[in-house]
């Protein structure tokens, strides 16, 4: 008996499959399954008061983290949290704007960084999260934590709100690199601390989420993805010789073999437009990938729901593979659609 088919049977069948192992059973979890499609999530929302009041609350952002895992069994737990918490330990304002979405003030793309005053502890109560959910976690689910990475991150920082194609964030970076580059270190910096805390608290891997990466030239994507990435993992590395990270570079489309090759990322997330069949060819051997379903098509159902998830298992049948969704689930979703979809990956 090899030594991998020895581990097929591992406590945490997605931790096991990130680092490497290819199971018996495809793990799966879902980006975004704590959230407003489950009326559990809506009512200790509304009870609570808003969604920022939800995070800041350890035992209700605990409770929330825990529902999804309680309703479908899933493989993986994330963290209830949000991105946006790092520039708020950096000292801006956040705020949700009511059927807008998030809010950051004053925004960097007319103050200084080095202005704001840093309010560091205000990440305490997510870490006091992690504490709680670790406790009450089954011993076969996953943790995972997260943080944004520093592109994505920063250009909320500098349009003070989401903005079409970062074209903000874009320009400010060609037309002052050097104000720039001192925003993607402050954030790198703080989310390396960040991230090592969560791990220190209790999570099994991490994911970097860098949702706008899509927009970035390749030269500008090596400069503001690829290089902070990097030196996060490393870091990290360091400091927790097993640390698990899986980066997530949504849109980086061509760009993600690089990705894969230069960050030392233990596992990749492709989002729905990515071709799973080509990545397989594209991607380093044996590396762990995770996706890649099109949320629509779960909202869809039916015929159409089988067939892409059945394309997408099969293509990824060779390697290490976390099922999970290309983005966040959308609100609209049937939760029997989600059942079905367990069911199958189960099945
Ligand atoms: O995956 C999970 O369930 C864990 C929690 C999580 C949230 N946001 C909770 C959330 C995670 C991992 C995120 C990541 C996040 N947040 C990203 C990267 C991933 C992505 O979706 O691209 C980004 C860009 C953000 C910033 C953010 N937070 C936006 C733009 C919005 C508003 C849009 C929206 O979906 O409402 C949020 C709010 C947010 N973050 C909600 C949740 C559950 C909805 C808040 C509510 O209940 O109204």
């Amino acid at each position: 008996m090899t030594n991998s088919t020895m581990q097929t049977h591992p406590t945490k069948p997605l931790l096991a499959t990130l680092k490497g192992q290819r199971a018996d059973r495809l793990p799966m979890w879902l980006m975004r399954q704590a959230g407003r499609y489950l009326p559990e999530y809506r009512a200790l929302r509304a009870d609570k008061g808003g969604f920022l009041e939800l995070v800041h609350d350890s035992a209700a952002a605990a409770e929330v983290t825990l529902q999804p895992i309680r309703r479908f069994g899933f493989d993986g737990a994330i963290l209830f949290s949000d991105i946006l918490v790092v520039p708020h330990a950096l000292g801006q304002d956040l705020w949700f704007e009511a059927g807008e979405g998030p809010r950051l003030a004053p925004k960097l793309v007319d103050h200084l960084l080095e202005n704001l005053v840093p309010a560091h502890a205000r990440l305490d109560p997510v870490i006091e999260t992690v504490r709680q959910v670790k406790a009450a976690l089954p011993a076969q689910t996953t943790f995972l934590g997260f943080a944004g990475s520093p592109w994505t991150v920063a250009t909320y920082m500098v349009a003070g709100q989401g903005s079409r194609e970062q074209a903000e964030t874009r320009r400010f970076a060609y037309r002052d690199p050097a104000a720039f580059t001192r925003i993607i270190d402050a954030i790198a910096d703080l989310t390396i601390a960040y991230l090592s805390d969560q791990i220190t608290a209790g999570v099994d891997a991490v994911q970097l989420f860098d949702s706008w990466s899509g927009s970035l030239s390749p030269a500008q994507f090596e400069r503001w993805v690829i290089a902070p990435t990097a030196k996060i993992i490393t870091t990290l590395k360091a400091r927790h010789p097993d640390a698990v990270v899986i980066g997530f570079p949504k849109g980086a489309g061509g760009k993600l073999p690089a990705y894969a090759r230069e960050t030392g990322a233990d596992a990749i997330g492709l989002d729905e437009t990515v071709d799973p069949v080509w990545a397989h060819k594209s991607l380093p051997s044996g590396l762990p990938v995770q996706g890649n379903l099109d949320p629509l098509a779960l909202i869809a159902g039916g015929e159409m729901l089988d067939t892409a998830i059945t394309q997408i298992i099969d293509a990824l049948a060779d390697r290490p593979h976390v099922f999970n969704l290309g983005h966040g689930i959308l609100p609209d979703t049937p939760i029997a659609h989600v059942e079905a979809l367990v069911a199958r990956i189960r099945g």
